[in-house]
């Protein structure tokens, strides 16, 4: 299938169910899917509803994929009125990383991943974190170790988060750390403008800024964090808007609850806390600190 987010949608899985039809795979076949996260929700979410379900392999070929969205079991397309809004949660077989795979990546879909990798830092290890802020150039250059590295910790904390709440119930939700706001901005750019690693880089420095304005985090940690993501090159500011219409973007997010928007807010580097009450003062402040020049 061709390359793209706008092919991860039910029209494509109607296609690969006719292939699959037409070729007589049965319930004991294994889908295997190969490339990013496209391919592997797509995939999965194929996996998981032909002939109500059959196994699928996870051989992610994307940081993003390698660290995120391989791991977890939440697989899915997209509905032309929202992104994700079909889906289902099966877990693969197996997920089967080979970082070499990474060589070919284009720098900017590499940084997209490590935004990922930084969230992990930030959400549950600090020594981690450090780790980062110590080998920034080694993981630019794709250095093998450190490359590594970053892959098996980042999945170590995911699966660990996911083992205890498969169903996002509840700590799940501490992996949207930066995401309520780069729903938002993907949103108001129409995709066009950040990738979702470069969208979740500037939520979780907004989420920061309001972390610390609400007296729940220094400002030490948020000048790490800032600087860290752009030691990486990733953006760190919101495209200019007005903050009233992000605010409402917010809003809509899939993950509000009962209409409250829940926010991810670190309270250290390494440990954070979600928050369904933000003042609109506090975060109307804070996406105004956020804006680009
Ligand atoms: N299921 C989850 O838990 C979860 C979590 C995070 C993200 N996601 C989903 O993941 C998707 C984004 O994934 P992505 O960032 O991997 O994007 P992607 O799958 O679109 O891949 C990005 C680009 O890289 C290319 N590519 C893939 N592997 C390559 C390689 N080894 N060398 C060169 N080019 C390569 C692809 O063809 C594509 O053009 C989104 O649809 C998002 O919703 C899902």
């Amino acid at each position: 299938m061709p390359a793209g987010e706008r092919y991860k949608s039910l029209q494509t899985a109607g296609r690969l169910y006719g292939d699959l039809i037409q070729r007589k795979v049965d319930r004991k076949a294994v889908i295997v899917a190969l490339g990013g996260g496209v391919i592997g929700d797509l995939a999965g979410f194929v996996a998981a509803t032909y002939e109500r379900g059959i196994r699928f392999a996870q051989v992610p070929t994307t940081l993003l994929a390698q660290v995120d969205s391989s791991v977890g079991g939440k697989v899915g397309v997209n509905h032309p009125l929202g992104k994700n809004m079909i889906g289902a949660f099966l877990q693969p077989q197996g997920v089967f990383i080979d970082p070499r795979t990474l060589d070919t990546l284009a720098l900017r879909e590499l940084r997209s991943g490590i935004a990922e990798v930084v969230k992990y830092g930030v959400i549950a290890d600090s020594d981690f974190f450090g780790f980062l802020e110590s080998h920034v150039d080694e993981i630019l250059r794709r250095d093998p170790l450190a490359i590594t590295h970053i892959i098996r910790r980042s999945c170590q904390i995911k699966a660990r988060v996911v083992e205890q709440d498969e169903r996002e119930a509840n700590l799940r939700a501490i992996l949207n750390y930066g995401h309520t706001t780069a729903h938002a901005v993907e949103t108001y750019t129409a995709y066009e403008r950040y990738t979702h690693g470069e969208a979740v880089g500037v939520g979780m420095v907004v989420a920061a800024r309001i972390a610390h304005a609400l007296g729940m985090l220094k400002a030490e940690p948020v000048h790490r964090i800032t600087r860290l993501l752009e030691r990486f090159g990733l953006p760190t500011h919101l495209p200019k808007a007005d903050p009233g219409v992000l605010m409402s973007l917010m809003d809509t997010d899939k993950k509000a609850v009962a209409g409250q928007v829940r926010f991810v807010l670190p309270t250290r580097i390494g440990d954070v806390q979600l928050v369904d009450n933000v003042p609109k003062d506090v975060l109307r402040r804070a996406i105004k600190e956020s804006l680009e020049l």
